[in-house]
């Protein structure tokens, strides 16, 4: 068993002195598709094999222990009066309890310990990890019946409501329903989905992390948010049909956008259109096996997020300006809400080490910080690992 699991395990019967049942729930990355979910577009993400762990008990009592592994901090409040501060960890844990109070689905108290092996504030979705593995572990605990679905719309409804960003479902959606070596095509106007097996060759996904930790709390996600609306505010009121930007195309931003919102508007709603299409056609790359011209699509997105959609960081922006040097990367480009996180990578497996030593070299001298690198591979979703 992972050490990680058993260290979970034995801090839980120290703590509680109970059995236990421990669920994982991954982080993801996303091959293309950035801010595009909450405008009711495609997105392409994954599972990863870096998960957050919850090891949980049932309680007689109304009391909620929960214990973060990793910061060695203690939490404790109650299901009647769910208590915690803004920005604090419990929230992403106390949200799900939230949402199943509001689903009339009542827990009795129980105890918890938590660890999470996802960089936090990674761009890989660390919260919504916690998110997936507490509705999942509740729900199995407490027989609570529910979909595998319903609970990914839970957990993203805990992240709006109980943290206060207002995401859309791709984090919790590539949580949960994550398949091994697959990528999710998911459509986000209906939650359609389809896995496609990911055949990259020589070429493997790589993540390189600026170590600038995002937030997306910091208000910039939800003005994104909020700029996309005015635009489909003004568009509705010319045309009926649209209810979000997937049913805008180009024409029509350029035809009315430019005149009528201020320019920040029509960036923001141009590059949103440009990347819904650009979703789709990057995945007919992906099953002709034509990684050239999805890796050029990945540029193409990094150059939207960075010039329009205006959350990519100086960080970010040089790591993917060497990328374009480098013959045996296909394709690189931010990945995730922005603002620093990692990027994404799509790199000649023969090369990675050697690109790695160079790029951390030249990073170091110009940041002064030090980059990481992970190479992935999707894995499967939320499951439960431990089962007494
Ligand atoms: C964050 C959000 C997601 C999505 C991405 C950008 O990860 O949680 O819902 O909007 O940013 O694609």
């Amino acid at each position: 068993m992972d050490i990680l699991i058993k260290n979970c395990i034995n801090r839980f019967t120290e703590l509680y002195n109970q059995e236990c049942i421990v669920v994982q729930s991954p982080g993801r990355i996303n091959l293309i598709g950035e801010h595009t979910d909450y405008n009711k577009g495609f997105v392409l993400p994954a599972a990863i094999d870096k998960a957050a762990y919850i090891a949980i008990g049932k309680r007689l009592d109304d009391e909620i222990y929960l214990y973060a592994m990793d910061l060695d901090e203690y939490h404790q409040t109650t299901v009647a009066n769910l208590q915690s501060s803004p920005g604090h960890w419990s929230a992403y844990l106390l949200g799900i309890v939230d949402q199943l109070k509001k689903r009339g689905c009542i827990p009795t108290g129980f105890n918890v310990v938590l660890s999470c092996n996802i960089p936090i504030g990674g761009g890989m979705s660390s919260s919504a990890a916690v998110e997936c593995a507490t509705v999942f572990a509740l729900n199995e605990l407490f027989n609570f019946g529910l979909e595998r679905l319903a609970m990914v719309q839970m957990a993203q409804k805990a992240e709006n409501e109980f943290v206060g960003v207002q995401c859309g479902i791709m984090d919790m959606f590539a949580s949960m329903m994550g398949k091994k070596e697959h990528v999710i095509l998911l459509d986000c106007s209906n939650m359609a989905y389809q896995y496609f097996p990911l055949h990259l060759g020589n070429y493997k996904i790589v993540l390189f992390d600026t170590t600038i930790k995002h937030s997306l709390a910091g208000g910039q996600y939800n003005l994104r948010r909020q700029q996309c609306e005015e635009g489909v505010t003004y568009l509705q009121s010319k045309y009926k049909h649209i209810n979000s930007l997937r049913d805008a195309t180009i024409d029509m931003i350029d035809e009315n956008l430019l005149k009528a919102t201020s320019a920040v508007v029509y960036n923001r709603c141009k590059y949103v259109v440009e990347e819904i299409s650009r979703v789709q056609e990057a995945c007919a790359d992906l099953l002709a096996n034509n990684l050239i011209d999805f890796g050029k699509k990945m540029y193409a997105t990094h150059a939207g997020l960075k010039n329009l959609y205006e959350v990519s960081c100086a960080e970010l922006d040089l790591l993917v300006d060497w990328a374009k040097n480098e013959n045996a990367i296909l394709g690189s480009r931010m990945m995730g809400g922005g603002f620093g996180g990692c990027t994404i990578n799509l790199i000649e497996d023969s090369a990675i080490e050697s690109i790695f030593k160079q790029f951390e070299a030249a990073y170091k001298l110009q940041t002064g910080l030090q980059l990481k690198m992970y190479v992935t591979l999707p894995q499967a979703g939320t499951s439960i690992l431990h089962y007494n």
